[in-house]
This record gives C-alpha cells, structure tokens and sequence, in this order.
C-alpha cells in the first residue's frame, strides 16, 4: 500500500494505492479560488495553502490510514515551486519517520507521463506488467499549464524526451489568450466552451514550425498574433466574434500538437499513444488524438479527468511502476528540486 502525496503548486493532494487493487482513495484540495484573483499563482500563498489543508486532510483520512497498512510513502520531489515542494516532502519524510516505512520521492513529470496506464493496472492489476510491456516504446504528450513535452516510454521504462516547446506550453496559450480576451483564468476551460458556438476557419493563427520537419513546438507567436488581431477590433467587434476567435485559437494549438506527433509517429515505430496533463481535458485535442490513433492502428490511452491535473493518485502509481524514475530513500537524504526534468531518471 502506497500513500502518494502531491504539492508541487496549487493542489494539495493524498491518495492511496494498492498494487494488487488499483487506488483506493484520493483526495484533492484545489486552491485555484484563492489564486484567481492574482490571474495565476501566487507561490507564498500556495505554500501557506498546503501548509493549512495537509493537517486537515490527514484527519479527515485517519480511518483510511489506519484501516490500510501503508508500506511506503511516495512524494512528488520536483518539479515545481519550492515552498509548495518542501512542504510535500517534509509532511512525507514525517510520516514515513513515524510509521517506520520507506520514502520515495517521484518526478512529476514522469507521474504524468505514466498517468494513462492507471486504468490498464485497474482492468488486470495481475498482469499489468505483462500488458505494459506490450504497449512499449509508447509516444505520449504532456499538456499542461507549464510543459508541452513529447516524450517515448522505452522497453526499460527510460523515457527520452522528442520534442518540448521552445517558448510558452499549450496550457499558457490558452490562458494567456483569454486574459487578452478579457476571459477568467484558467483559459482553457473558457476558451473551450466559447469554442463550440464558434467557427474555427474564421480567423488565421500561426502554427508554428507547421513547415518544417523538425518536431518542436512554440505559441508564443500564436499569442502575439491574438494580441495583433484584437487590437483592430472594438469592443462591439470583439463580442460579436468572440467565439469564433476562440474557436480558431483552439484550433490553431490542437493543429500544432497534432501535427508534431504525427510527425513523431512517421519517424519512429510505438505499439501505443498517450495524453496526459490539464490540456488533455480539451475535446477537441481529446478526438484528434483518437483519430491519429485509429490511423495509426495504435492503442491510445489518456489520462482521467481526474488525474490531469496535479494528484497524488499518479504520484502513487508512479511510485509503484516507475523502475527508474523513483529515488527510494531510507535515511531522509530525499531533498527537493524544483527544476527536475522529464528525462532526468528520477
Ligand atoms: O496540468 P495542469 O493543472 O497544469 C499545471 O498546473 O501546469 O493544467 C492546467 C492547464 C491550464 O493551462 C488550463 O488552462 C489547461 O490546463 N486546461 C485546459 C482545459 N482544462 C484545463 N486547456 C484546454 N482545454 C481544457 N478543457
């Protein structure tokens, strides 16, 4: 039985897993109400905020923790805000302390890279392994907030990142393209929604590197072309088209990532596609990898709703499938490191 434990930004998380069943709880606190008003986050009260609901959730818990015999306690050490990760850590290295169990600290970004396979341990917790492997050298995508990174599971569990943005992530598109629009944040869900009444041929946004072979992504010229297209527009204009501006700038970052990983496809032979990540709840990104799947004859796996965003569920899960990215720590040398990257092998 594994304890995860996440708080690398603006979710407090705990979650537990148990290798021969699947997750038999998780538990989020989301601070995104606090963080609103600021337009993004704000890295001391995040910090002060898990510092608040640890305690909290830990009671509200207590009956799970002591009906489960827990063995090992698993925390995301990097990447992330380092107040927010220190706070995880040592709430992980405390209780690991106390219950005399061992500690492991996990990448975050490989947490999510794994994060679509928690449904292929929960149809056969027996042979996942043996499933696993089949699914190996496996292309998948992380969309999120701050990462928009292509990367391959190799047979060893290795994972070589293929491709990243040179610039802002998929996620920061969106919620830098509805701040210029005068929309909430986060963007993506907003810009989504206005998405389905719009037209998405109406307006032309760039795609970056669209003719070229090279697979990398960037939107930041996608974000500077919006700003370009509303200064010509007054406000009447602007309402008049909104949903067809979001409509096209949706487009306009699906095509992208489309795009690139089928290029990546063309280049290098996988037996499976993943989605993971905050973006990975677009629609639209959501059918279009369906459909590159079906093309390519390729199982395609994407992460739950609920294990898109930051959670301990994957940090868990990662704990117990991820050989080589896990750093196991008897004697509380585990620190934190908040630039950590995904192919860092921890
Ligand atoms: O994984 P996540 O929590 O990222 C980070 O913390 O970095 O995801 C948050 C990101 C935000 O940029 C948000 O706008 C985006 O995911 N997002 C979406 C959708 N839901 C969340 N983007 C597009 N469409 C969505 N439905």
């Amino acid at each position: 039985m594994i304890l995860g434990v996440e708080s690398s930004c603006d979710e407090s998380s705990l979650a537990i897993f148990d290798p021969s069943i699947g997750l038999c709880g998780e538990w989020v606190h989301s601070q995104i109400n606090i963080h609103k008003s600021y337009g993004g986050v704000v890295p001391d009260l995040a910090s002060r905020e898990h510092l608040i609901n640890f305690p909290f959730m830990l009671q509200q818990i207590s009956q799970q923790l002591s009906d489960n015999k827990i063995s090992k306690v698993a925390v995301t050490c990097g990447p992330g805000l380092s107040g927010c990760l220190a706070m995880g850590v040592a709430l992980a290295k405390s209780l690991s302390l106390y219950w005399d169990i061992p500690l492991a600290g996990v990448n975050h970004l490989r947490a999510h890279s794994f994060s679509p396979f928690i449904n292929l341990h929960k149809e056969n917790p027996d042979k996942f392994s043996e499933n696993l492997d089949q699914l190996l050298p496996h292309l998948g995508l992380i969309v999120s907030g701050g990462n928009t990174i292509l990367f391959e599971i190799r047979n060893d569990l290795a994972i070589h990142v293929v491709a990243q943005t040179v610039d802002d992530a998929a996620g920061e598109a969106f919620d830098k393209g509805s701040k210029l629009l005068g929309l909430e944040y986060p963007g993506g869900p907003m810009i989504e929604k206005l998405a389905t009444s719009g037209d998405n041929k109406k307006f032309k946004f760039p795609r970056a590197f669209s003719g070229s072979n090279e697979i990398k992504f960037s939107f930041s010229g996608l974000k500077t072309s919006l700003r370009y297209a509303l200064e010509k527009m007054d406000d009447k204009e602007l309402a008049k088209s909104l949903s067809d501006i979001c409509a096209s700038y949706q487009e306009a970052i699906v095509d992208a990532l489309i795009l690139k990983t089928k290029q990546a496809l063309v280049k290098n032979q996988y037996k499976s596609i993943g989605l993971s990540g905050g973006v990975a709840n677009n629609q639209k990104l959501r059918s279009e990898f369906e459909n590159l799947a079906e093309n390519y004859r390729l199982p395609f796996y994407l992460a739950n709703p609920e294990h898109t965003g930051d959670n301990a569920a994957m940090i868990a899960f990662a704990a117990y499938v991820d050989r080589l990215g896990v750093k196991e720590s008897q004697d509380f040398d585990l620190s934190f490191y908040p630039s950590l990257t995904l192919d860092d092998n921890m």
